[in-house]
């Protein structure tokens, strides 16, 4: 019978031997996967275990800080990087979503390599590859293993991916990965995150990116996964995000008529990504976080609440 305690232990005694005295590189996405990867490689092998955490620019809300400032607190050898303007700088006027992907995974890869750099003798690359992540599934986790997945068929491999493989987690499934973190004493917060995607609020942005629509929307996201905290309903949705959508629609304000932004909040109830439904979130709390949204962000005159299944929809709008 699988069990957490003999998991964790196995897992560290390999992880010991397999490794030795090596230095070996990990990007944390501030996922459960990557950060339960990066904990069991750190109780194997302190600091020879070099985090790295890039800022795309396309995060939550204060997420870059306050998950570089969780990961520090559990004693893990982290480097943030905040690449935001490089990302920004090289979406600017692009709209088609598959390219936008493309853009971002392709900067990722030469922010992590320049990072990787700087780790001398660097002899392992560590993912938090899941099993799921294996049979090649729809990659909900989003971290940077995902973005490299995408981009492995992409022609010259930048030199990390020309280190050795430490994949600790790539026989678990979700679940199994949450009570592997339990047991390490992880941060319930990070155990029960929401997957979040690799691509970021970037496919949440429809449309072209700019740094005034990430604002908005990470604005608009904050009062509505803040929400869900406070009314205890985050923990009984799989994943929850807004869409800033490319449409203005007109409103009143006082005397003024208005012409603004439009955004669509999205719940789903899931087990792997596959399928969804749409929650049925109560309608005082849709009332509440409407009204907080519009009369908060400056900009958003309306608020729509998705009620689409996957399939056909999908739980992404890009
Ligand atoms: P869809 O929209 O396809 O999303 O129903 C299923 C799950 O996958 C996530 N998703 C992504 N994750 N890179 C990622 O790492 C992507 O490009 C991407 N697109 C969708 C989505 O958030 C959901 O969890």
């Amino acid at each position: 019978d699988w069990t957490p305690d003999a998991f964790v232990e196995t897992t560290i005694e390999e992880l010991k031997e397999k490794i030795g005295d090596d230095k070996v590189i990990l990007g944390l996405s501030g996922g459960v996967d990557s950060s339960v990867a990066a904990m069991l490689l750190h109780k194997a092998i302190g600091s020879h275990l070099h985090c790295i955490f890039v800022n795309n620019g396309l995060l939550r809300k204060n997420e870059f800080d306050s998950v570089l400032d969780q990961y520090k607190d559990m004693g893990l050898n982290v480097k943030g990087v905040d690449a935001s303007a490089r990302f920004l700088d090289a979406l600017k006027g692009e709209s088609d979503p598959e390219t936008k992907r493309k853009i971002i995974g392709r900067v990722f890869i030469e922010v992590f390599d320049d990072e990787a750099h700087q780790v001398e003798n660097a002899k392992w690359l560590a993912q938090g590859t899941i099993y799921p992540d294996r049979i090649e599934s729809v990659s909900a986790s989003g971290g940077p293993s995902a973005v490299i997945k995408s981009h492995h068929n992409v022609g010259g491999l930048p030199d990390y991916m020309k280190l050795k493989v430490v994949e600790p987690l790539q026989l678990l499934f979700k679940d199994e990965v949450r009570r592997v973190g339990k047991n390490l004493n992880m941060d319930p917060a990070i155990l029960g995150r929401h997957p979040f995607p690799g691509p970021g609020l970037g496919i949440r942005i429809l449309g072209d990116i700019t740094a005034e629509k990430v604002s908005i929307l990470q604005e608009v996201d904050a009062i509505f996964i803040d929400g869900l905290k406070k009314w205890g309903l985050y923990d009984k949705v799989w994943q929850a995000g807004a869409m800033l959508l490319p449409v203005n629609s007109v409103g009143v304000m006082g005397d003024e008529r208005t012409y603004e932004k439009c955004v669509a909040l999205r719940a789903v109830e899931s087990t792997d990504g596959m399928t969804a439904d749409w929650v049925n979130l109560p309608y005082e709390f849709l009332q509440k976080t409407s009204n907080d949204i519009i009369n908060k962000v400056k900009g958003v005159n309306r608020v729509v609440y998705d009620i689409s299944s996957k399939p056909p929809a999908t739980i992404e709008w890009e």
